[in-house]
């Protein structure tokens, strides 16, 4: 089977760029700096975005580019590969192959915590769409806007909820099932230059508020003290969110680079727009929580805090429109990334028409989304502590599951791939030093990442327990 190619080099940043862009940069990354007390917390999340994603990053396209595969069917690649050649010496032989037979099984987890990703990640999204209907609403019926509780109605009805995220998934399988050159490349090219004026236009408008420098300030100056035990893993969780690590989604995006293609390069540029992205997004939404009446918090704060600048500036309700306009993009290529990571899996595996994967795909994400779609009405007494099933969701999968799946991906990239394929992706015309470069991607993976994301993970279970 022909396995398709990104038709430009600037079709695969729109894609991947495009994918790690999303709700995780605009609605996730405000509320999660609030939970941890800001600057401190961004100061230490952007230090990681570049010491433990961008390696990550690189390492997942690698693995994709290298095999040509989507994560399960590359796993499985390399775990039946004969060991001799796929593993470094030092690894005992018995232990190695025990080891090498469970590697589908990662690719597997990586498949499962994409799905559920995919399943609450509509949800949101449909949150999303609401609000854009009801500011579109506002305009054409000329009426005052009243907004603030838009939410909690749809919080309030299960039907509604099931609905736009119905919609939302259907219109995802749609676009992903055309393939890839007409549906992700061409959607997103013609997506990305919008979303990024409609950006800057609206920090502009949020800067001019009276609450601005408070803003900033909590935005940008670190008091260490505010951090928590847990926000390390926190950070980390949500980087690897952001950036679509531990998904396989990159894996799947790496397997249809072309052989030119230089990984080093493709990770820093897709891990610094990212970031960028996400300032951006703290410096439109700060000043607008300083501004409101309450103070906001948790997966509503993005949904409260909009309202006020609608409320506040003249023709708010079009900034409005152009606000959940943007961000519904940035969730339709998040979905669109996540689906067709999902279904090229199925592909690969059953070797099913693109239609019918995506097609099982999605509805396998609708049945699931119908949890947290519920969770704030029906659901609402499914409770631990005090979260409801979309917290707990959000929580498990991105602060647990996704630092789990990435350390193990990057395990794998490290022991069974052999040096000397890997030592070959650091070569470019460009780039006068190859080994020097690999040698240090190599070890910051090895002695960086890996001790890191152990620590968090133990230092989370200890304030889980209580110890902390
Ligand atoms: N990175 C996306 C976001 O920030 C989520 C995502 C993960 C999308 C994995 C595609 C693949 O919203």
């Amino acid at each position: 089977m022909k396995r398709g190619v990104w038709a430009t080099r600037l079709g695969f940043y729109l894609a991947a760029i495009g994918s790690a862009f999303g709700l995780g940069n605009v609605w996730r990354f405000p509320y999660v700096v609030a939970e941890n007390g800001g600057g401190a917390f961004v100061l230490l999340y952007l230090f990681l975005v570049f010491l433990i994603g961008m390696p990550l990053l690189v390492g997942e396209l690698l693995l994709g580019k290298v095999e040509r595969k989507s994560i399960f069917s590359a796993m499985r690649a390399l775990s039946q590969r004969s060991s001799s050649l796929s593993l470094n010496q030092d690894f005992k032989s018995k232990i190695r192959q025990r080891i090498q037979s469970v590697l589908p099984g990662i690719g597997l987890f990586s498949v499962f915590v994409c799905t559920l990703i995919l399943a609450y990640y509509a949800v949101i999204s449909g949150w999303v769409l609401h609000h854009l209907v009801q500011m579109v609403l506002t305009y054409f019926s000329g009426d005052l806007f009243e907004g603030y509780n838009i939410l909690e109605k749809l919080l309030q009805s299960a039907w509604m909820q099931i609905f736009y995220t119905a919609v939302h998934l259907g219109l995802v399988t749609f676009i992903v099932a055309r393939d890839i050159e007409q549906g992700l490349e061409r959607f997103l090219g013609f997506m990305m230059p919008i979303f990024i004026v409609l950006l800057l236009v609206l920090a502009g408008r949020s800067m001019s508020l009276e609450s601005a420098p408070e803003a900033l300030r909590f935005l940008f100056y670190p008091d260490f003290s505010k951090l928590k035990a847990s926000s390390l893993g926190q950070a980390l969780g949500h980087l690897f969110f952001t950036l679509s690590i531990g998904f396989g989604a990159m894996v799947t995006f790496g397997s249809y680079l072309r052989e030119k293609a230089y990984l080093p390069m493709a990770g820093f540029r897709v891990a610094t727009v990212d970031s960028m992205i996400s300032l951006f997004a703290g410096i439109i939404i700060f000043p607008l929580v300083l501004a409101g009446a309450q103070a906001v918090h948790g997966p509503e704060l993005l949904f409260q805090a909009v309202p006020v600048l609608i409320s506040r500036v003249e023709g708010g309700v079009l900034y409005g429109i152009g606000f959940f306009l943007s961000l519904y993009l940035a969730a339709l290529g998040a979905s669109m990334g996540l689906l067709e990571t999902i279904s090229a899996n199925f592909r690969d595996v059953y070797r099913w028409k693109r239609t019918k994967a995506v097609g099982i795909a999605a509805v396998l994400c609708f049945i699931l989304a119908i949890f947290p779609a519920l969770s704030s009405n029906l659901l609402r007494d499914v409770q631990i502590g005090s979260m409801g099933i979309l917290e707990i969701l959000d929580s498990v999968i991105i602060n647990w599951l996704l630092p789990i799946a990435a350390l193990l991906g990057s395990q794998v990239v490290l022991y069974f791939i052999s040096e000397k394929v890997k030592l070959e992706q650091f070569e470019d015309h460009e780039n006068q030093a190859p080994r020097r470069m690999y040698s240090h991607w190599r070890l910051v993976l090895k002695w960086i990442v890996t001790p890191l994301i152990l620590v968090a993970l133990v230092l989370e279970s200890l304030e889980v327990f209580g110890v902390l």
